[in-house]
């Protein structure tokens, strides 16, 4: 009669669902201000639906969201159910086999931007996830300071850009010495070749040429690592711990406080620029980045998409959610409020949106060039970081840097495509 307390407690566990997860599961990643709209989503669906959504918080860093993610994909956990994923990682999530298709569910995938459908939600024919919103880079300037110091318009080359900030950032040290002519992201993380595939492919260059051949160490790709460089250690425009530190955020804070002339960041920057209480708010413009004589200007595609994890055990629930958070409503709400860029074509036709500047930008983020969408893109990602790292730290030239990159991303294709 001893064992009588474990047995009720065996009996509970297996016949009133006690230990049995009970919510479905929604990873995301973020600032608070990320955090508070998907509480509210959450909230709002548990009232149409019923349906208990517990929100896991992730970092903002895409890094470190997908480490969380995928430690629990390979222990095939059923949580999380539902998982906002970066654009630069889908694919190795796809190729894993483990993300569940959304075809039998009834979503309405047409419509999303056909193009970023095909190019990163789609595996084996199926649909596996589906954008919640796209970036694009863009160049943030103080139209206050450019308008002070006589010049009419943002800058269309990066040389014109440098003229500008050496100028404007002499003069304004006069009484703020925290400020600096160009913000972007240096920091050795994925960030750093979002930013380089712009420099890149604004001076002709890329990592890759149209028939997937590595084309990393070309000479335009070596003159604009070398301008990346410079804006560093040369002319000094950008601030030394751009190597270090500077991701999104770093940069963010930077222009936000009134300590930027130039920015390069995505276009959640600029909702929170605007913001009531902000010091550049009112004081700022956006447009396209600028590009070598040569070439014409780039911006990086990113952007966060949603999926169903393959080991889910809610899968109904979580492609009810999943239709929820991309329905027309609640994208049109995300852009109004995080000015993030819906993944859906009909959102930029709502009187919201049409006259902001997603309308005017819509453009960019058509344009906007991809990662190279392989299985092991992240292994590339890790060599380029480190490399392009190296170089705008001044540890190695250039040239040198991007040899080497070439070489290893070389190896790691060899080794895939064997
Ligand atoms: C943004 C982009 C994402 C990119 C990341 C790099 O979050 O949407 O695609 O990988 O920045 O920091």
């Amino acid at each position: 009669m001893k064992n009588i307390p474990l047995l009720i407690i065996i009996y509970l566990l297996i016949f009133t669902g006690c230990g049995q997860k009970n919510n479905l599961s929604f990873i995301v990643g973020g600032t608070a201000k990320t955090f508070a709209f998907w509480e509210k989503t959450i909230k709002d669906f548990k009232e149409e639906t019923g349906i208990d959504v517990r929100m896991i918080r992730s970092a903002t860093q895409t890094e470190m969201r997908k480490q969380q993610i995928f430690i629990a994909l390979r222990g095939r956990k059923a949580d999380p159910d539902v998982m906002v994923m970066d654009i630069a990682w889908i694919g190795q999530l796809s190729a894993s086999g483990w993300l569940e298709s959304l075809n039998n569910y009834d979503i309405d995938t047409s419509a999303f931007f056909s193009n970023i459908v095909n190019l990163a939600d789609t595996y084996n024919n199926q649909i596996i996830g589906l954008p919640l919103f796209i970036d694009a880079g863009l160049l943030y300037y103080r139209k206050d300071l450019l308008e002070k110091y006589g010049y009419p318009d943002p800058p269309k080359t990066w040389g014109r850009l440098s003229e500008m900030a050496l100028h404007i950032q002499k003069e304004e040290r006069r009484n703020n010495p925290d400020f600096w002519g160009f913000v972007w992201q240096g920091a050795q993380y994925e960030g750093l070749v979002c930013n380089a595939l712009e420099f890149f492919g604004s001076a002709g260059g890329g990592f890759f040429s149209n028939d997937n051949i590595p084309i990393v160490d070309s000479d335009e790709n070596i003159q604009a690592l070398q301008f990346m460089a410079n804006c560093i250690n040369k002319e000094k425009i950008s601030p030394p711990n751009t190597y270090t530190d500077m991701k999104e955020e770093e940069a963010r804070f930077i222009f936000h406080n009134g300590n930027a002339l130039f920015q390069r960041n995505w276009p959640y920057a600029g909702n929170r620029h605007n913001e009531e209480g902000s010091p550049v708010k009112g004081l700022f413009g956006i447009t396209v980045l600028p590009h070598f004589p040569e070439g014409k200007s780039v911006s990086t595609l990113g952007g966060w998409h949603v999926g169903i994890s393959r080991h889910s055990d809610r899968k109904k629930d979580a492609a009810a959610f999943v239709k929820y958070i991309t329905s027309h409503e609640v994208q049109k709400d995300m852009a109004v409020e995080l000015g993030l860029n819906p993944g859906r074509v009909d959102v930029y036709e709502s009187e919201e949106l049409k006259s902001g500047f997603f309308g005017a930008l819509k453009e960019v983020f058509l344009a906007a060039v991809p990662r190279p969408t392989v299985p092991y893109y992240a292994q590339i990602s890790l060599v380029l970081q480190k490399y392009l790292n190296d170089a705008i730290a001044g540890n190695q030239s250039p040239g040198k840097a991007l040899k080497k990159a070439q070489g290893e991303i070389k190896e790691i294709i060899k080794t895939y495509e064997k």
